[in-house]
């Protein structure tokens, strides 16, 4: 069966594009034990790459491969064998951005929850829709909120905006944690440190993005 590929992108720097994939990445890999391939469609900076070179060989592995310009032609025949193929966006609308929609069966949008960066997603959300339109539907696509503060309610002129964008929003969510951010050097995902909160949260996104993806 050809792996199921979602794609996490906004064009927007900094909203946790790398982060949200090799965690899911992780979680479909040490909970779920499928096989998964992330794809690092940022060759330049290379952040999904490094983390995947970093990871220790105790570890479930994550192989990555960078992936340019021919990405549509040849993904088939790179994700043959894999359950499942995480692709890392890039921080820019391209055709390689369009791409990396038009292959997705899923696509993740993550949003920090402020104003700047809901206004600044904006272009994103179009350019699914726009695709959706002429392809009926396709992708899935489901805007993910990012680095939410815990105990806190969002802010209901960017609560209000994102609903704004007529997508369905992820009802969990990642949270401002430094277990994000701790294991990155060593190729970790929160799945590889000690239990805690992120990781639970990374397990409901994964799941609801499953069951998005029947
Ligand atoms: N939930 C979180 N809590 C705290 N810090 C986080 C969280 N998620 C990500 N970070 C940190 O935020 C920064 C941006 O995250 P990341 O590199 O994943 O974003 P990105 O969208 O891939 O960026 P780019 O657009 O440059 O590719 C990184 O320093 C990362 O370690
Ligand atoms: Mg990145």
């Amino acid at each position: 069966m050809a792996a199921r590929v979602w794609t996490i992108q906004n064009q927007k720097g900094g909203t946790t594009k790398t982060t949200t994939a090799t965690n899911i990445a992780a979680c479909l890999a040490t909970v779920h034990k499928k096989n998964v391939l992330l794809v690092d469609l940022d060759g330049t900076q290379g952040s999904a790459t490094d983390w995947a070179g970093a990871r220790s060989d105790d570890a479930v592995p994550i192989p990555c491969v960078i992936m340019r310009e021919t990405i549509k032609r040849d993904l088939p025949r790179i994700s043959a064998g894999y359950d499942y193929v995480i692709i890392d966006g890039i921080p820019q609308i391209t055709p390689l951005t369009s791409d990396a929609i038009k292959i997705a069966n899923l696509v993740v949008i993550p949003v920090q929850p402020s104003q700047y960066d809901i206004w600044a997603t904006r272009d994103m959300v179009q350019l699914v829709k726009d695709r959706r339109e002429v392809t009926d539907g396709t992708p899935n696509v489901a805007i993910m909120v990012a680095r939410a503060i815990r105990n806190t309610k969002i802010e209901k002129t960017a609560s209000d905006a994102l609903e704004g964008y007529e997508l369905p929003i992820l009802k969990a969510r990642t949270y401002q944690s430094v277990s994000y951010v701790n294991g990155i050097a060593q190729g970790l995902s929160v799945f590889d440190l000690p239990n805690d909160q992120a990781q639970d949260d990374i397990k409901a996104i994964t799941l609801e993005l499953l069951e998005m993806d029947k």
